[in-house]
């Protein structure tokens, strides 16, 4: 497992800029240790290949899987329906779901009868199964979410099952703000633990998904945009959900 190093003569500085990597890598401080009157301070392991996950490398990754999704895809209602309460999705809302993949999630939205759905997906392969499915209130588009202007109309965004494939968590979620009206919610879940979710990435998706974080340090991102008031981690989910601060400087680079 490789690591970043900030090495400075001052233990001080070197921590400091470890600090940087830190907040660049979205990894846990690492210890401070001398080596030769240089201070070395590491900034915390990442899975080979996190530091360089590319968004090409991604929407490959996904196009190559697309066609076998659905057909692996174990769709836990009781869990998606815990998620969707929690993410506010509920009649008349207007939502973004963000990575819908082949859109997991429509049925679970059209039951609950959504005003409109932007189902945003970054692998073709992906979105063009997801629009094969789209029916009533619910568009797709192929685009990488990040790369795109939010409207501010939206009433939910749901990160479903697709968190760790971003690069850069403070980005998405500010990002993110701006899709929404004021008083909007953004959610992120999973519908496994986060010790299944990094087990799970560990294998050959390791090149395109970076650890996820424990969801009080997730909350904790959150808490410049979002008043979150829901964090839950248990053997079997994972959801952090807040609402727009009205002061929030949504789409504002942290
Ligand atoms: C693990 S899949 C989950 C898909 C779906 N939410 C589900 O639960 O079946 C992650 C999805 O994130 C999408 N994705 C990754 N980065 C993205 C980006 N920057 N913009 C939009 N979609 C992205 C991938 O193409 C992929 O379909």
């Amino acid at each position: 497992m490789p690591f970043l190093f900030a090495l400075d003569r001052g233990r001080r500085t070197a921590k400091s800029a470890a600090a940087v990597l830190l907040k660049w890598a979205g990894c846990r401080p690492g210890v401070v240790f001398e080596m030769d009157n240089q201070c070395v301070c590491g900034a915390g392991a990442l899975p080979a290949g996190e530091a360089a996950m590319s968004k090409a490398a991604v929407r490959d990754y996904f196009d190559r899987l697309a066609p076998g999704w659905d057909a692996e895809l174990v769709a836990d209602s009781k869990k998606i329906h815990a998620i969707l309460d929690a993410a506010g999705v509920k009649p008349g809302a207007r939502v973004l779901d963000v990575a819908c993949g082949t859109g997991v999630l429509f049925p679970f939205y059209l039951q609950r009868g959504v005003a409109g759905v932007l189902a945003v997906d970054l692998s073709p392969a992906m979105a063009a199964i997801a629009r094969s499915k789209a029916t009533g209130p619910i568009r797709v588009v192929c685009d990488d979410v990040e790369e795109m202007r939010g409207t501010g109309e939206y009433d939910c965004c749901v990160v479903y099952n697709a968190f760790p494939h971003f690069p850069d968590p403070e980005r998405l979620i500010g990002g993110l703000a701006a899709w929404l009206r004021p008083g909007g919610r953004l959610t992120v879940a999973h519908g496994m633990s986060v010790e299944q979710l990094n087990a799970h990435h560990a294998g050959s998706a390791a090149k395109v998904s970076r650890g996820m974080l424990p969801a009080p340090e997730l909350a904790e991102r959150f808490r410049r945009w979002f008043r979150v008031d829901v964090v839950v981690s248990d053997g079997e989910k994972y959801i952090v959900s807040g609402v727009l601060k009205t002061d929030a400087g949504a789409g504002e680079a942290p």
